[in-house]
């Protein structure tokens, strides 16, 4: 929108935001590693205070590192405005913060990451906030529900295990009607397949964890929006409500993890599909959920909203939850972890591990089954990644296979 239009979201990713010129010639931007900034005069400090002058006085309100990570996100995602933060945590609780009050609600959808799912049930809950989950994949459902005290309507798309998508476009547009604000995860897609700002969401959160990092090696989060409302988070969500600062140096290694984001993301995407229909093949897999397969619900959904369909699987084995635990125990190259967008082919059972915070009973209501298999496909060669999935799955006897 405002940052160098008539570049491409890869020169942007690389260059935005920063003259090396200004910097001694340094190609590589420095990393400002100060908790708090010398005042050039007493007046000069009591105007920074005040917001009557410009500058950086302490590393939790601002920093110009972090203004240049803030600048490059807000650039790729086509916003006005970023916000960088310790967290994706981080960056949920100090958005949801800043916009709601005791009496409020919040819609959002049936499928969330499991953290997420438990600041709102079990956090936000105790301090009066409504929180109404509704299966968003049928806009519909978010007319029924909107009231005139729904400020915030959340959900991740894919979602985070089961990959159900929800169509930003429709979402924003019934939210808005009653004037809430429509804050996107988007943290599988990343703005490089899918920018729900222009789709017509108002904020959009991160794990930078993920693929913003790209390499397993750091926690941090992000917010993108408005500039007012990234001022507000800024000085009500995270300055004073959470204090989920982000370090200048982890904000480098997401720099550097953004230059070759759009590398990655193709690598992820091409395998990831492969991947996909290899599982689909396989005599002892059930339901495979990857939005590129012609097969999944909501395929047309994704070649709507997303340019391409991402490195995240999900699937269900045609066995029961031991034939799970045993073909992850069978592989010899894919790692068993959690988080996800690494360089690292990694794989996780949300039921045990990343939605264990939800009550069984939830689980299956939301849509997280007891046998879904959560993979994260890397940037290995293709067909080791495959090799490696089919002889952990050729242990499993096809005898003890059930119609899935
Ligand atoms: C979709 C999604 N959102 C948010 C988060 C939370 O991010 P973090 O672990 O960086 O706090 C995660 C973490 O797995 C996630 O998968």
């Amino acid at each position: 929108m405002t940052h160098d239009d008539n570049l491409g979201f890869e020169t942007r990713a690389i260059h935005t935001g920063y003259d090396a010129q200004e910097n001694e010639g340094a190609l590589t931007p420095p990393i400002h590693m100060t908790s708090t900034f010398a005042f050039e005069t007493a007046e000069a400090g009591a105007e920074m205070f005040a917001g009557e002058r410009a500058g950086h006085f302490y590393t939790r309100i601002s920093n110009p590192t972090l203004d240049l990570l803030e600048r490059r996100l807000a650039s790729l995602e086509n916003a006005e405005a970023g916000l960088s933060t310790a967290s994706g945590m981080g960056a949920i609780t100090a958005t949801l913060w800043t916009f709601i009050a005791p009496g409020d609600e919040i819609i959002v959808d049936k499928t969330l990451y499991g953290c997420t799912f438990a600041f709102m049930r079990h956090g936000l809950t105790k301090f009066g906030i409504k929180i109404t989950h509704v299966d968003m994949s049928d806009p519909a459902n978010l007319s029924a529900a909107m009231s005139d005290d729904t400020k915030i309507v959340y959900f991740e798309t894919p979602a985070n295990p089961n990959m159900r998508l929800v169509d930003i476009e429709e979402i924003s547009k019934i939210a808005h009607t009653k004037g809430a604000r429509v804050v996107v995860d988007n943290t599988y897609a990343t703005p490089y397949l899918t920018r729900p700002i222009d789709l017509g969401a108002d904020l959009v959160v991160h794990s930078a964890t993920k693929y913003l990092g790209g390499h397993g090696d750091l926690v941090a989060g992000a917010v993108v929006g408005s500039a007012d409302d990234i001022m507000q988070v800024r000085l009500v969500g995270l300055k004073d409500m959470t204090g989920a600062v982000l370090s200048p140096m982890n904000a480098m290694l997401i720099m550097r993890g953004l230059k070759t984001l759009h590398i990655r993301m193709d690598r992820h995407c091409e395998t990831a599909d492969m991947v996909a229909r290899a599982l689909d093949a396989h005599p002892m897999v059930g339901n495979v959920y990857f939005p590129g397969l012609e097969s999944f619900a909501q395929h047309e959904l994704a070649k709507k909203q997303m340019s391409q369909f991402g490195g995240m699987i999900a699937f269900e084995l045609k066995g029961d939850l031991e034939d799970g635990i045993k073909m992850m125990n069978a592989l010899n190259l894919i790692k068993r972890a959690v988080s996800l967008g690494d360089a690292e082919t990694l794989i996780q059972h949300p039921a045990s591990m990343t939605h264990s915070t939800y009550e069984p009973e939830e689980r299956l209501e939301h849509g997280i089954t007891d046998g879904l298999i959560r993979l994260s496909v890397g940037l290995e060669k293709p067909d080791d990644i495959i090799n490696d999935l089919v002889q952990a799955l050729d242990k499993l006897s096809p005898g003890q296979a059930k119609a899935a």
